[in-house]
């Protein structure tokens, strides 16, 4: 680095170029994700202007018309794959950087022309003589300003015919005639100027493209005008290094110099001669690698995951050229950091998951890549150059020792061997046929086949949401009524699946997310659920509200924000209760159950019994301290048995794949232990970005669900927030009520109570007077054959009181008989009592029976002085009395 020339390094170079750019007018714009979310037909972002797409064809306005941007670019998969030659060229890379300036309808081809020219000549000084130009064939306007304003001979305007100079994004897009500046390395390197026979030679390199977009390719068959002329241009920053730097060579550069130098220690192999290939791709792809991950990008088997997976592996292979036995990648990555962090801090931020994520790919394929090596030497040992490779040996390495396509064909390369790609291809369907007919057969239920259907024919939906709630996507099916349809009408209810999506699916407990789809064409479909199918299809439900969708329409999609917002939270919160619960309650504490909701969440755990109050005040105290340190949550990425060995909580019974997505967040709170992560599980779902977006936590129920596992319910957020808000309505309402403050409703309430129960006593009191003729002086007492009785009715006096009533009354007749019959709770209760100087002629049991007869009861019981019975027919009362007054007086005349 150190005979970089100052000025020159590719960090330097990058902020010239923004500063130039900002200095003349231009908004600087930040480089936008490696997965384009405003374009679906896109595999990765592949030049500075994808992010602007919809800004040049009118779609959407910005607050500027002018822009400049170094943007990650990267061009492996897709229409620009650059994949097959890293390594084997000066200049291809599968990612790059593309510095660019933009104008919105704001000035076109003459100040482009402009302020191109006076950068490349003025700020970075590179001399006119080197400097020459193309231009599309037609375009003579251009040809033009090339002389007026650059000066340049008629002989370095360079006219192109054809696609050269037409430039276009992709199949579909914006679009329109370029003109490239290109800069003549000398003599000594071989090469000749562009539209020559060996214009492909290192000499005069393409520095800078100005696309004078004018187009919009609507299909491959229609291109329309935009709705102004506009700018776009891209100069390739490892490009402009090499040229400043005074090399043709891009991997000469500092920044790919310091990479390789460290490949170089790390494998203690020298980036010379035939190794030299191998450091290159090893350098360019560790960069690919690092910021793919960086942008939600992970290896797997499908789309954007596979790319990854191909890129990486490719290095591998290299690395065991190489010699090196051990995972390597990981530990490259701490020099891209220094050279790339602070121009994209995303790659710090990213730093775990980018190096473990290697780490995994690297120790998992390490252990397959020598076996594969010794098949494809063993196979291609007798192939000479010319010669075909057999298409299932390379199918085989692929199925056995996952080796991609390009991985076999790469390592055949230098031999001259190709790979029978139509024979690979047979395999691989053959193998396909025979899983579906195995999978047919296993007795699926038969609504479901459907699915595994799409997932065939569409392959598994990309899943955007971790990083944004906003994305483009194609429909890829529409699914009604388990039929497969082509597209779905104003009022129907249906299935939509996109290639990519937002849109979170049920899984893990979290709900799935609802929002709106739209097409361009202003049709919008309602999503109000949506489902994980056949392993990996998002399954988009809902009805179509306004239009016609049809399957290849181009759609926004869009996560109900504030739906997803709150669900995060609660499903955060999920996970620090778990961690809670073990702490306070024991670590037998396991899951049982969860559901995670935008409105609340709901958690099921093995614990043998009910939590006491305090129990539950501890885990819901402890639990918003963790959201009170307001730490990042961390998302990562790791094989199953690292993840365990870290202690993340893994559920029984729950499958998992190789890799697992570990979320990690809070601190153990000072003082209560010396774990130091709080809470590490696994997980799909999405979350908070900090603990302290939860919020607050509030645990609202707790309560038995089955025997040994009980239920808490709480809220999170706002949720918690309206709960709290309720409850203190309502006790503010208790209070006005009450005439007193909130706090002193308890002990108000106490008062009443105590005041409450001493009304009842005296009301209990005042009832028993009353019974027995109030205190009026006036006594119900008759004289019946000589003896004198105290009959009568009373209402509502409770029944365990009436022989004290009884006993009340003889105490007061002195000799005679006291009947009461009560009327309460809709029936009637008798106590008949008899002083004991009559007892003997006169029994109350008897009394006492001939009254329940009246009152439609049975029986009666107690002794000849006292007894007690009832019946269901208060109407009764009064024959009762009758029956009792005939009674005494038969006896009164029997024993006179
Ligand atoms: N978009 C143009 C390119 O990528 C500038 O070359």
């Amino acid at each position: 680095m150190s005979d970089v020339k100052t000025g020159t390094s590719v960090n330097e170079i990058r902020s010239a170029f923004l500063d130039y750019f900002r200095k003349e007018g231009h908004e600087i714009v930040p480089s936008s994700p490696l997965v384009p979310r405003n374009d679906p037909t896109l595999m990765f972002t592949n030049a500075g202007m994808v992010q602007f797409k919809n800004v040049f064809t009118g779609l959407e306005t910005r607050p500027y018309t002018r822009a400049a941007s170094a943007q990650k670019c990267v061009r492996a998969g897709g229409k620009h794959n650059d994949l097959d030659n890293v390594g084997y060229t000066a200049r291809h890379h599968t990612f790059f950087e593309m510095l660019g300036n933009f104008s919105f309808g704001d000035y076109f081809k003459e100040r482009a022309i402009e302020l191109a020219w006076t950068l490349v000549t003025r700020e970075f000084g590179l001399p006119v003589e080197r400097l020459l130009v193309t231009v599309y064939a037609e375009d003579d306007e251009a040809f033009s300003l090339w002389k007026k304003i650059a000066g340049l001979p008629d002989e370095k305007i360079i006219r192109i015919a054809g696609s050269d100079n037409f430039w276009s994004m992709g199949d579909t897009g914006p679009c329109g005639p370029c003109s490239e500046i290109f800069y003549d390395h000398g003599e000594h390197i071989p090469g000749g100027p562009p539209g020559s026979p060996d214009e492909d030679g290192d000499r005069f390199v393409e520095i800078w493209n100005l696309v004078f977009m004018q187009y919009d390719q609507i299909s491959p068959e229609e291109r329309v005008p935009l709705p102004k002329p506009s700018i776009d241009t891209g100069m390739g920053l490892e490009r402009i290094a090499a040229v400043l730097q005074g090399t043709h060579d891009n991997y000469e550069i500092d920044l790919f110099r310091a990479i390789i130098a460290e490949i170089e220690a790390l494998s203690g192999v020298k980036a010379e001669g035939e190794k030299k290939p191998s450091h290159r791709v090893i350098a360019d792809h560790l960069r690919a690698t690092a910021f793919l991950i960086a942008d939600g990008v992970l290896p797997s088997n499908e789309g954007r995951g596979y790319v990854l997976r191909r890129i990486m592996r490719r290095a591998m292979r290299h690395m065991e050229l190489l010699g090196v036995k051990e995972p390597m990648m990981h530990r490259l990555f701490p020099v891209l950091k220094r050279e790339m962090g602070e121009a994209y801090p995303e790659l710090v931020q990213a730093e775990a998951l980018i190096t473990e994520t290697m780490l995994l790919e690297e120790t998992r394929f390490r252990k397959t890549l020598e076996r594969g090596l010794k098949i494809l030497e063993e196979e291609a040992a007798g192939l000479k150059a010319g010669d075909v490779f057999p298409g299932e040996v390379a199918f085989r390495l692929y199925d056995t020792y996952g080796f991609p396509l390009d991985l076999t064909e790469d390592a055949l390369r230098a031999r001259g061997i190709r790979v029978d790609v139509e024979g690979f291809e047979a395999a691989m369907a053959r193998q396909r046929e025979e899983a579906r007919k195995s999978w047919a057969g296993s007795g699926e239920a038969a609504e479901e086949a459907i699915w595994f259907e799409v997932r065939e024919k569409v392959g598994a939906t990309e899943f955007l949401g971790y990083e944004t709630e906003k994305a483009e996507g194609v429909v890829k099916a529409i699914v009604r009524d388990g039929a497969w349809m082509t597209e779905l009408k104003e009022g129907e209810e249906g299935v939509l699946v996109t290639n990519q999506t937002p849109f979170y699916a049920e899984s893990g407990g979290q709900v799935g997310d609802q929002g709106v789809i739209r097409t361009t064409e202003g049709a919008i479909f309602r999503v109000r659920d949506t489902q994980k199918k056949a392993d990996g299809v998002h399954a988009h439900y809902g009805k179509v509200e306004k239009g016609v969708i049809h399957v290849e329409d181009v759609v926004e999609m869009e996560v109900d924000h504030a739906r997803r917002a709150a669900t995060r939270r609660h499903h955060s919160a999920t996970h620090l209760l778990h961690e809670a619960l073990r702490q306070v309650l024991g670590q037998h504490v396991t899951q049982k159950g969860s559901l995670v909701a935008p409105d609340r969440l709901r958690f099921d755990f093995a614990h043998p019994k009910a939590m006491t109050a305090e129990e539950v005040q501890k885990v819901e105290d402890l639990v918003n301290a963790v959201i009170a340190q307001n730490d990042e949550v961390i998302t990562r990425l790791m094989d199953i048995e690292e993840a365990r060995r870290i202690g993340a909580m893994a559920l029984f019974g729950e499958k998992y794949g190789d890799e697992v997505r570990v979320v990690a967040m809070g601190r153990q709170p000072e003082g209560t232990g010396n774990k130091e992560t709080f809470s590490i599980e696994l997980c799909g779902g999405t979350h908070v970005k900090r603990t302290g977006d939860i919020g607050l936590l509030k645990i609202v129920s707790e309560g038995a669900v089955a025997s040994g596992v009980r239920r808490i319910e709480a809220l999170a957020g706002d949720a918690a927030r309206a709960y709290l808000e309720a409850q203190e309505r309502a006790l503010n309402e208790a209070a006005a009520l009450l005439k007193t403050k909130p706090q002193e409703v308890p002990e108000r309430i106490a008062a009443l109570l105590e005041e409450r129960k001493k009304l009842e006593r005296q009301l209990a009191d005042l009832k028993k007077k009353l019974a027995m003729g109030g205190g009026a002086g006036e006594e119900p007492v008759e004289e019946i054959g000589g003896v004198k009785a105290m009959l009568k009715i009373v209402q509502d006096i409770p029944p365990k009181e009436l022989r004290g009533l009884a006993d009340a009354g003889k105490a007061k007749l002195k000799s005679g008989v006291v009947a009461l019959v009560d009327v309460v709770d809709g029936k009637a209760a008798v106590v008949v009592g008899v002083t004991d100087d009559l007892k003997d002629r006169i029994d109350a049991v008897e009394l006492v029976r001939a009254a329940a007869a009246k009152l439609g009861g049975k029986g009666g019981g107690g002794r000849p002085d006292l007894a007690q019975a009832g019946g269901p027919n208060p109407d009764g009362a009064k024959a009762a009395l009758d029956a009792i007054r005939e009674l005494i007086a038969e006896k009164a005349k029997a024993a006179a």
